[in-house]
């Protein structure tokens, strides 16, 4: 299946119908990757690339930049996807993705699901933001979807330890309708939220344990 096609019908699919779109998805992605080889060394060179910015351990040491440790290895397929097709934007990312082939696209996503998750933000919270953003939460039914410690499963993000700053970025994204993702369903959920309620959602889910 063309990548075109597949992303068209990620942009199709509905609230209600995401559950069947995702596994047509995962499928068409096993497909095209069955097909393509990879190249050993180039490979590592190519994943060597990746700590310059996110860390040795997928641990990112600038606030702008996410930690990528522990992603689900769908969710870190499927941004990769969107990055080399231009679907997501960033200038660094855009650059980064778009050398790299459907195989590396599964094999880079499965080493960097295996680093280790970063721990939750060291310190102290601001206690009444950290409630505002867990009442949030609950209101949102964040964790219906990315787990009830926040850890993120299948094409759903892991939003536990990651950093604040990115983490408003992310959801600022969303509320714009820049970033769309797999579905409607961030978009839907940040709909109507202040710039305040994100930053105490982004608060929270740095410091959740
Ligand atoms: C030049 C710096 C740079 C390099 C090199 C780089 N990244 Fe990134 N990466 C970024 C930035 C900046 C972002 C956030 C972009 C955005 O807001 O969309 C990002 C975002 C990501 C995301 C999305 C994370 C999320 O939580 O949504 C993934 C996955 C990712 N990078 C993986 C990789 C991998 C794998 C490599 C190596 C193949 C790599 N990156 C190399 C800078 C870099
Ligand atoms: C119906 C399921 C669903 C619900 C409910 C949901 N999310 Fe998400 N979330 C997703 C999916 C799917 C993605 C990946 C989207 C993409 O590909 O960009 C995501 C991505 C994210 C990201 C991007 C993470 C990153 O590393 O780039 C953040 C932040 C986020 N969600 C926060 C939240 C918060 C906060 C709430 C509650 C206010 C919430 N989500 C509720 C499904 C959901």
């Amino acid at each position: 299946m063309p990548a075109r096609s597949i992303a068209s019908r990620m942009v199709a699919s509905s609230a209600h119908s995401w559950r069947g779109q995702v596994a047509a998805l995962a499928a068409a992605f096993a497909l095209t990757f069955a097909t393509a080889g990879v190249c050993a060394q180039s490979l590592q060179d190519k994943i060597a690339q990746c700590a310059a910015c996110h860390g040795e351990d997928g641990k990112s040491s600038d606030p702008a930049i996410p930690h990528i440790g522990g992603q689900p290895q769908l969710f870190v397929m499927y941004q990769l996807f969107f990055y080399r097709e231009g679907r997501r934007k960033s200038p660094e990312m855009n650059t980064v993705a778009k050398e790299l082939t459907d195989a590396e696209l599964t094999a880079i996503s499965e080493h960097v699901a295996k680093l280790p998750a970063p721990p939750p933000q060291s310190g102290t919270p601001d206690e009444a933001k950290f409630k505002r953003g867990a009442a949030l939460a609950q209101q949102r039914i964040c964790a219906s979807c990315h787990n009830d410690d926040y850890s993120g499963r299948e094409q759903m993000a892991r939003l536990a330890g990651q950093r604040e700053a990115y983490t408003i970025q992310a959801l600022k994204d969303y509320r714009a309708g820049v970033r769309i993702g797999t579905q409607a369903a961030m978009p839907e959920t940040v709909r109507g939220l202040s710039d305040d309620d994100l930053a105490a959602l982004a608060h929270f889910l740095a410091y959740v344990r």
